[in-house]
């Protein structure tokens, strides 16, 4: 099956429904699609390949789009290997396809296939460009979206930007997504959210281009239900780590189900009664990667967490490590910590919050004793005022 992105343009990629983890590590409820763009015309072309799991269904699909034409060129816009995972394969079911692509893309075929492609490939470079009849290609560095080696590419017949990894999303590809949003934004700070900058120069180059569709290598063609202004804007939004809605992240890590999770349930009741907006991740339970997202969705963050070995609980210390990595900042976060004999997990809290740029920590720092007592919650009142003054 593919589907028509215009009437030369067909999206001959994979849905793949049954996959539960993308990178060994991001859940996927709703499975992964692998897009892949055939551009019909005097020379045929092929834009990415997909994951090495899904190419035999890929074939089938290349094989109903072209009706039997041979395939020319594939451009490779990003090596990671769900995208180029297929394509010494698909260099033999083309013996004489070209390869277009980075110089540094080279370079990493050379690492991860056995078979020698040099003889085959044709380097681009920003601002190259390629004929194929009557669509003309133009390449654009894209570097850190999100290795650095990708490339996108704009169709200037048709104007339909070829995004790479950019506008991507988990979930497999639907018709009608009701909201792109929600995985998009949990993919991009979770994959490409350390690279703010870069994407934030990238849109720069992007935005004198006149644009029909943009067409990511995950999730569905744009626009769907929305005007592509609201795509570019939300992406402007993420890479700028300007919170995208007023409202607190409420992230926490109970060892027994006890203090720790009262007080943060505690909190999220007051901020709920002021009307605040808030959502709640329970580190031990939920998906770590929602808790990112939710992290830098917000514009405050509460920490709730247990000590643990005269340091933090392990889950929480591994969630705030993956904000160190993925750059937060620009936030207000406040802290509770709970200890039965030693508490010591908001000085570990602490010394992560003082390294995030722009952070401010509120005042005060709480400590709960094993359970949540009733004389603790002017305690959590006077974080949840200080949140919302
Ligand atoms: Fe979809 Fe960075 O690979």
């Amino acid at each position: 099956m593919y589907e028509k992105v215009t009437e030369t343009i067909l999206n001959v990629g994979v849905n793949d429904p049954d996959i539960v983890l993308f990178e060994n590590q991001y859940d996927l409820p709703e499975g992964m699609a692998y897009n892949s763009y055939l551009i019909l015309d005097d020379t045929v072309c092929l834009m990415d390949s997909v994951d090495a799991d899904v190419t035999e269904e890929w074939f089938a699909n290349l094989d109903a789009a072209t009706g039997g034409r041979n395939v020319d060129i594939v451009v490779i816009q990003h090596m990671e290997p769900d995208h180029s995972g297929s394509l010494a394969l698909l260099t033999e079911k083309y013996p004489d396809i070209k390869i277009y692509t980075s110089q540094m893309a080279v370079n990493m075929m050379k690492q991860f296939f056995d078979t020698d492609l040099s003889d085959r490939i044709t380097v681009v470079k920003e601002g190259d460009t390629l004929s194929l009849g009557s669509h003309t290609l133009t390449f654009y560095a894209a570097p850190m979206i999100h290795w650095p080696e990708v490339i996108m590419t704009y169709e200037s017949s048709e104007k339909v930007l070829f995004s790479a990894d950019a506008f991507g999303k988990f979930g497999v590809r639907e018709a009608e997504p009701d909201d792109w949003a929600c995985e998009a934004r949990r993919y991009f700070f979770n994959i490409v959210g350390k690279y703010g900058p870069q994407a934030q120069s990238v849109l720069k180059k992007l935005e004198g281009l006149e644009l029909s569709h943009i067409c990511s290598l995950h999730g569905p063609v744009l626009p769907q239900n929305e005007s592509l202004e609201f795509y570019l804007n939300k992406y402007k939004t993420w890479a700028a780590y300007e919170p995208e809605d007023a409202g607190v992240a409420i992230i926490y890590a109970s060892i027994h189900d006890q203090g720790t999770k009262q007080a943060a349930l505690a909190l999220a009741e007051m901020l709920e009664k002021k009307g605040v907006k808030i959502g709640v991740t329970n580190l031990t339970e939920d998906d770590i990667h929602e808790g990112v997202e939710d992290a830098f969705r917000y514009d405050r963050m509460i920490l709730c967490a247990s000590s643990y070995d005269a340091d933090l609980f392990p889950p929480m210390t591994k969630f705030l490590n993956i904000l160190k990595i993925k750059a937060y900042q620009k936030r207000k976060v406040a802290i509770v910590e709970n200890g039965t004999w030693a508490p010591s997990a908001a000085r570990v809290m602490k010394s992560y919050i003082e390294g995030f740029k722009d952070v401010t920590l509120v005042d005060p720092v709480v400590t709960i004793r094993s359970t949540l007592k009733e004389a603790d919650k002017p305690k959590l009142e006077e974080i949840v005022a200080a949140m919302t003054d």
